[in-house]
């Protein structure tokens, strides 16, 4: 008998589900079958609201019918063409749509299928690109604690979380890390950016003065902490990380993942800041989610350093199968398209008074211990139950999920950010599920 007939239908064994609790989910399943602009519905019926934008990526909301429209009438048209020495229109114009929505000077996109590949593809290129210049002893990597640059192994390395790198063996060599900014006991409920902290991105100034400026090629931050529960950078932080890259000729990254399409209120957290990486890597909301994508932007003097020798030799030996595919660019356009039409690249800005006040409110409720927000993201830390950590925000998470609200946790954080077209009344209504929910675990 073959595998396929011993399966019966919708079997849930078969699928071994990426960051879960496999054994745990499989017991009492949480399903969705479809969705529409701020709501899932569950196979048993009940809407529920999306909270944290699918996973950080929906950004537009669910379902939206350019993007739609989009991807079935490029599937009939060109369903897959390769981006290896052929090209084809749509991954032209998409590059060109989005360096015209990018920070003054990122000039150029090299597309991938995730965050994890935009991250690897971004390390690769920083130090490629020292040694086309000659530089070729600039090879160390400096990421951050509590930094989150996905999972594959150029990105575990430089990544600052003890749980995605223990298990597997050997890492990048040539790594450093930062130590990270989030200072509860100076900076708990802060609203928008904490006051302490910026002289945290002078400990660059340590790990040159142990390895040599002339060692390193990068340093890679998310401008906000996400995954590791939205930590705001200090006032001051990312400038001050600016000014000693450039002091010692070493590329800034930005991973730009989640803060990148409007998650702070500007197209990405470059703006929002005011300072421009040398790279910066974007996945999810490029596409709204909706097919796998990214694209990492970099600056002319990157991209030109490659332009040399023989014109018929290969520049950067890197891509993938799928950069540029077809249909993920149609999506991505039709994401374009609906994020200019509807205004949502800076719609957090004017959502962003109103999510502070109602995630603030929370101030005050069963174990909460911090606050933090900026732009259209926030999170609410929770006192752990002594002896099992998580336990308390995995149980609101999964309680809310049953009142009609989808949330994220992280550790024994509470994380949201939902979709940009998201209401005032919606915003009200997400934070009420999380205030129940906490007197109901209380
Ligand atoms: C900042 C950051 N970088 C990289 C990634 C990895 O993206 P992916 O899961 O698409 O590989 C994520 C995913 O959440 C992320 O938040």
């Amino acid at each position: 008998m073959s595998n396929r007939l011993k399966v019966t239908p919708n079997d849930l064994s078969a699928f071994w589900m990426p960051f879960t609790a496999n054994r745990q989910f499989k017991q009492a399943p949480r399903m969705f079958v479809s969705a529409k602009d701020m709501h899932y519905t569950t196979t048993d019926g009940r809407k529920v609201l999306d909270g944290t934008a699918g996973l950080w990526c929906v950004n537009a909301g669910h379902c939206r019918p350019k993007i739609t429209e989009a991807i079935a009438s490029q599937a009939g048209e060109l369903d897959f063409a390769p981006t290896f020495q052929m090209g084809h229109p749509i991954v032209f114009e998409f590059a060109n749509r989005l360096v015209d929505i990018a920070p003054a000077g990122l000039n150029h996109v090299f597309f991938t299928n995730s965050g994890s590949e935009s991250v690897d593809t971004a390390l690769k290129m920083a130090i490629a690109y020292h040694r086309a210049k000659g530089d070729g002893s600039r090879f160390r990597l400096i990421g951050r604690e509590r930094g989150y640059h996905g999972v594959n192994f150029g990105g575990i390395s430089v990544g600052g979380i003890v749980n995605n790198r223990k298990l597997f063996g050997t890492l990048l060599t040539g790594v450093d890390h930062l130590p990270h900014t989030h200072l509860p006991a100076k900076n708990a409920f802060t609203r928008g950016q904490p006051e302490h902290g910026a002289e945290l991105a002078d400990d660059l100034e340590r790990i040159v003065a142990l390895h040599d400026a002339s060692t390193i090629a990068a340093v890679i931050v998310e401008p906000v902490a996400g995954s590791t529960g939205v930590l705001v950078p200090p006032k001051g932080y990312l400038q001050k990380l600016r000014a000693i890259c450039d002091k010692h000729g070493i590329l800034l990254i930005f991973d730009e993942v989640i803060t990148g399409f409007g998650r702070l209120g500007t197209p990405f957290a470059a703006d929002y800041f005011g300072v421009t990486p040398d790279i910066m890597i974007t996945a999810k909301g490029v596409t709204n989610g909706v097919i796998p994508m990214g694209a990492v932007f970099v600056k002319s003097a990157i991209h030109d350093i490659f332009m040399n020798g023989p014109d018929h030799l290969i520049e950067f030996f890197h891509g993938y199968t799928y950069s540029g595919n077809p249909i993920a660019c149609a999506a991505g356009l039709g994401t374009l398209d609906t994020y200019k039409e509807e205004g949502l690249l800076t719609r957090g800005a004017e959502l962003a008074a109103h999510w502070e006040e109602a995630l603030h409110s929370l101030k005050g409720e069963p174990h909460v211990i911090d606050i933090r927000n900026i732009g259209l993201v926030g999170a609410v830390e929770l006192e752990p139950i002594p002896g099992s950590p998580t336990k308390r925000a995995f149980t609101a998470f999964v309680k809310a999920f049953e009142r009609g609200a989808l949330l994220r946790t992280t550790g024994d954080i509470i994380a949201m950010s939902p979709p940009l077209i998201v209401t005032k009344g919606q915003i009200d209504e997400l934070i009420d599920h999380v205030r129940e929910v906490l007197r109901m675990t209380a």
